[in-house]
């Protein structure tokens, strides 16, 4: 969607604080012994005593509040039985409702003992999500947010999930433009566009380049021996920096 009013402007705000700080809550309570289905529950009554509803569920019937994807699992993780384990790496991707308004957002850690490799995996995702932030603004091409999210990967000698990407949202979870890619692509001709909500959202990986669908239909994994790390916010096309719409409450 694109911003037109006030009103608009506010909704998106406000669905994006309540998603960032589910995001945050979420990936601060990961323990080792946890399974996956206790920490979609916090999700699920922070949504409900925040006024907000589950996008995936209200929009794709998936079957948790919150999308939580461990180790081998790139994106799109079911919450259930799973249990959490020490040195595991942990995406938590939250996206909901409000008052007709989406915000999706994610983030990643890894819980102690932390490998380097997991360590490096992490920050150089969050890097990549700062950078591609860095090209948005109206009138730059979207290719080079794929750009930047590429430069960054090559430095640290880490893959792209190539066939994941951020999207525009803001009245649905996934609207145009579609398809804003995590690599270079030069036919991509579309430009950004002065209010509009798009979702960015690196996924970079150890070894995978796709991931596709497991059994259950949702959960999205390349190979098992693969290690990734996404890192997303919601944000505001302006003719500087973009709005932040699900920038972290408690960090500086
Ligand atoms: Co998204
Ligand atoms: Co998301």
């Amino acid at each position: 969607m694109t911003i037109e009013n006030q009103r608009d402007l506010d909704g998106i705000l406000a669905i994006g604080r309540i998603v960032a700080e589910i995001r945050d809550a979420m990936l601060a309570a990961v323990k080792p012994g946890m399974t996956t289905a206790e920490l979609d529950e916090m999700g699920g009554q922070m949504l409900s005593r925040l006024g907000a509803i589950s996008a995936p569920m209200k929009c794709y019937d998936f079957p948790g509040f919150t999308c939580i994807s461990v180790n081998e699992e790139a994106a799109h993780g079911v919450p259930g039985a799973r249990v959490i384990g020490e040195g595991d790496i942990v995406n938590v991707d939250v996206s909901a409702e409000r008052d007709g308004y989406f915000a999706d957002t994610g983030g990643t850690m890894v819980v102690a003992p932390v490998a380097d490799g997991k360590a490096t995996l992490c920050k150089a995702t969050e890097l990549a999500l700062a950078r591609a932030l860095a090209e948005v603004r109206t009138g730059a091409a979207i290719n080079q947010v794929g750009k930047a999210i590429e430069d960054v990967a090559k430095t640290h000698r880490l893959k792209i999930i190539r066939n994941l990407a951020g999207h525009g949202l803001g009245r649905s979870l996934h609207e145009e433009p579609e398809g804003i890619l995590g690599f270079y692509d030069r036919g991509d001709r579309r430009f950004f566009e002065y209010g509009q909500v798009v979702a960015i959202e690196p996924f970079l990986s150890t070894r995978s380049s796709y991931v596709s669908e497991t059994d259950d239909g949702w959960t999205l994994v390349g190979d098992p021996a693969s290690r990734s790390a996404q890192f997303e916010h919601t944000v505001i096309v302006t003719d500087g920096a973009p709005i932040v719409a699900t920038r972290s409450q408690t960090a500086a």
